[in-house]
């Protein structure tokens, strides 16, 4: 009763999450804290996976179901081989896990010319390798198991270029193209390989990004701002879930429309980004 109610408030999404294992990477803040908060509200059991273990605790306590109902594990998503020595460890644990999403990463704001390789190296291990690499430690149980969902968060930036982004694009381009040679492999097992690609949504995302020298950009910006609200990004991931979709692109606005106007104008699409100021 309370699990259809807390499903209707969450408009729509009628996905069965009761006593379903979610782990959520970037648990920490903006849609993977969000995420997880809607998740435990339709039942799920929720491994929350960030590096700031302190604020991953604080949010676990807040979680619908209680605290001995979640685990915290840690995990840096720069450090690959740590990284899957301890999700290894954590997994054997919790025993399954029905959704892995792979949320956890970092944006940036710097010019090319401007950027030193260091910003790039990082901006792939974390968003791209650290997705392969927990993917890794958790898709052979799904695969024994015939059932799961692998959801990635890449982002419109993972199908359109712009100014500011070339490192962050190449890793979300990249997430993309994993995702689909993996959806390719696994579905003959009942798989689900779902990439979603959010435009603009209302987190630190921008705050947190790497500026050309690698530190933080620690500004927030307009379009973010004037984004969708985390909660409404998770919403539709979770229909997305629901409908056993592939991708997704969600966004408002010009954020939601780029992969299409790329796709059918490519021409005018690239003037148009060319055109726009690097602010
Ligand atoms: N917001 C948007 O407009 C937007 C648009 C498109 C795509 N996305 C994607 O959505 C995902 C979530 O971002 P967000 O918008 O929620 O931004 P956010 O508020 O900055 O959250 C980023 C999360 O990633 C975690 N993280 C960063 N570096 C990490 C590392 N080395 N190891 C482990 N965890 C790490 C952070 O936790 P710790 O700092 O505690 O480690 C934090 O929980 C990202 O993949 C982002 O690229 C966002």
């Amino acid at each position: 009763m309370m699990g259809a109610i807390l499903s209707r408030l969450t408009k729509g999404s009628n996905v069965n999450l009761e006593n379903k294992v979610v782990w959520i990477t970037g648990a920490s803040s903006g849609i993977g804290k969000e995420l997880a908060k809607q998740c435990a509200d339709l039942g799920a059991r929720v491994v929350l996976s960030a590096r700031r273990a302190e604020v991953l605790e604080a949010v676990r306590s807040e979680l619908t179901g209680g605290k001995n109902k979640h685990w915290v594990v840690p995990l840096d998503l720069e450090d690959a081989d740590k990284l899957m020595e301890s999700a290894t460890a954590a997994l054997a644990d919790i025993g399954s896990v029905d959704i892995l999403v792979n949320n956890g990463g970092i944006s940036q704001r710097g010019m090319f010319l401007e950027t030193d390789f260091d910003v790039y190296k990082r901006l792939m291990n974390v968003n791209y390798l650290g997705t392969v690499a927990l993917t890794k430690v958790i898709l052979p149980s799904m695969v024994a198991r015939r059932q799961g969902s692998v959801v990635s968060i890449s982002s419109v930036a993972g199908k359109v270029g712009s100014k500011l982004r070339t490192g962050y694009s190449g890793s979300k381009f990249a997430v993309v193209g994993m995702m689909d040679c993996l959806r390719a492999e696994v579905s003959e097992y009942g798989i689900q390989c779902l990439t979603v690609c959010p435009g603009f949504i209302q987190t630190d995302i921008a705050v947190n990004a790497l500026s050309a020298d690698g530190s933080a950009n620690a500004v927030n910006e307009s379009n973010i701002e004037q984004g969708l609200t985390a909660q409404e990004c998770c919403q539709q991931i979770l229909r997305a879930i629901e409908q056993n979709k592939d991708e997704v692109v969600i966004g408002k606005g010009l954020s939601g429309l780029a992969p299409t106007i790329k796709r059918f104008f490519p021409g005018l699409f690239n003037t148009l980004a060319a055109k726009r100021a690097a602010s």
